[in-house]
């Protein structure tokens, strides 16, 4: 992030700290069917089968033939090419639809399909036929895997073509996230519907009440900046620390040692930075009511011996303890959202990250 958005940013805080304020918008009304409709998630799930949407770290990929098979939403098979592109497919076999790839990370020369061994190369492209007269119609341009459009944006992976991220590339990169290694990752299926996620992480409101156990004592009671990037969002949340800026110059401020950062890179992927590192969080909509988190943190280097893993070790069971008591709270909403108490949720004038969420996929489905 450039010097000169740090100040902007910081300025902004401290003076939300000076006038005991913080960003505010109007409030909204969210009504209670869009979390449980399951017509409108059909809707909704088209913005996940076409794209695009980031499912994973580059670095899950680091040699030709890396592949990750990622289900969910639609069977996508990402591999690392020859070239170092990265090329997606679906991973149905294009004799009799079979899975050809069932672990799900892995490397690979070749995919070969365990019901009838058809074999395809790393570009998807078909490969060879067990007694290849039977199919005599059957050609490399017309039995090939489908392919996906995938991109490799700001050190995430795309499925579905561009992001649109604009200047948030230059500001991710500059804050490591595409040259890191992973820590931590975490697969986990919850009872609640997606939208739900970025309910629980769009706002700083709710931090000293929920989270008053855990991360509360580090951070301002509900400050927070939230700047819109379109489709895309970036939070900043204060720590207490933030006052100790204002008698320092400021070419020395540096926003990460005191917030975290934000974003929301729609419509299904949060990225938090902290200090030293930054975590991702993928949000897979499996069901109306089922969602899929994939998570982990992106580090500068492997640990090296006991006292870095701990650190690191730390570091998630503070994320982690932090994600389940946000969870634990949204699915007891999702179980809620039929009880008829609520025809809509509301969002008060501090949580107009979730009013601009929510515009942002009413929009894209429209
Ligand atoms: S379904 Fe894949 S080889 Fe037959
Ligand atoms: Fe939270």
């Amino acid at each position: 992030m450039d010097q000169a958005v740090q100040v902007e940013l910081v300025e902004r805080l401290l003076a939300h700290v000076e006038h005991h304020s913080t960003d505010l918008e109007e409030p909204s009304q969210r009504s209670v069917s869009a979390y449980i409709d399951p017509e409108r998630f059909e809707r909704e799930r088209r913005l996940f089968t076409s794209g695009p949407m980031a499912l994973g770290h580059a670095s899950m990929l680091a040699s030709p033939g890396d592949f990750l098979n990622l289900d969910g939403v639609r069977p996508l098979l990402l591999v690392r090419q020859d070239d170092g592109s990265v090329r997606g497919m679906l991973n149905v076999c294009r004799h009799r639809g079979t899975p050809v790839e069932h672990e799900p990370r892995g490397h690979r020369a070749r995919f070969t399909c365990p019901y009838h061994g058809w074999s395809y190369r790393l570009d998807g492209t078909l490969a060879g036929i067990p007694h290849r007269r039977g199919f005599p119609g059957v050609q490399e341009d017309t039995h090939s895997l489908q392919p996906v459009a995938v991109e490799q944006t700001a050190g995430l992976l795309w499925a579905g073509g561009d992001p649109r991220m604009g200047a948030l590339t230059d500001e991710l990169r500059g804050f490591g996230l595409h040259d890191g290694v992973l820590f931590g990752e975490r697969a986990r299926d919850y009872a609640l519907n997606w939208k739900l996620v970025f309910d629980i992480f769009l706002e700083a409101y709710h931090v000293r009440v929920a989270h008053a156990r855990t991360i509360a004592p580090m951070f301002l009671d509900n400050v927070y900046l939230v700047d819109p990037y379109p489709p895309h969002l970036r939070n900043v949340f204060p720590k207490r620390t933030i006052v100790e800026l204002a008698g320092r110059p400021r070419e020395h401020w540096r926003l990460r040692e005191h917030a975290n950062v934000l974003y929301v890179l729609f419509p299904n992927t949060l990225v938090l930075i902290q200090p030293d590192h930054s975590a991702v969080l993928h949000v897979v909509p499996l069901a109306v009511d089922r969602t899929r988190l994939l998570s982990y943190a992106v580090i500068p280097e492997a640990p090296c011996g006991d006292k870095a893993r701990g650190h690191w070790d730390a570091n998630m069971r503070i994320l982690y303890s932090a994600v389940d008591e946000d969870f634990a709270l949204g699915e007891g909403i999702h179980r809620n959202l039929a009880s008829g108490a609520n025809e809509t949720l509301t969002f008060g004038a501090y949580e107009h990250a979730l009013t601009r969420f929510h515009a942002q996929v009413d929009a894209a489905i429209a």
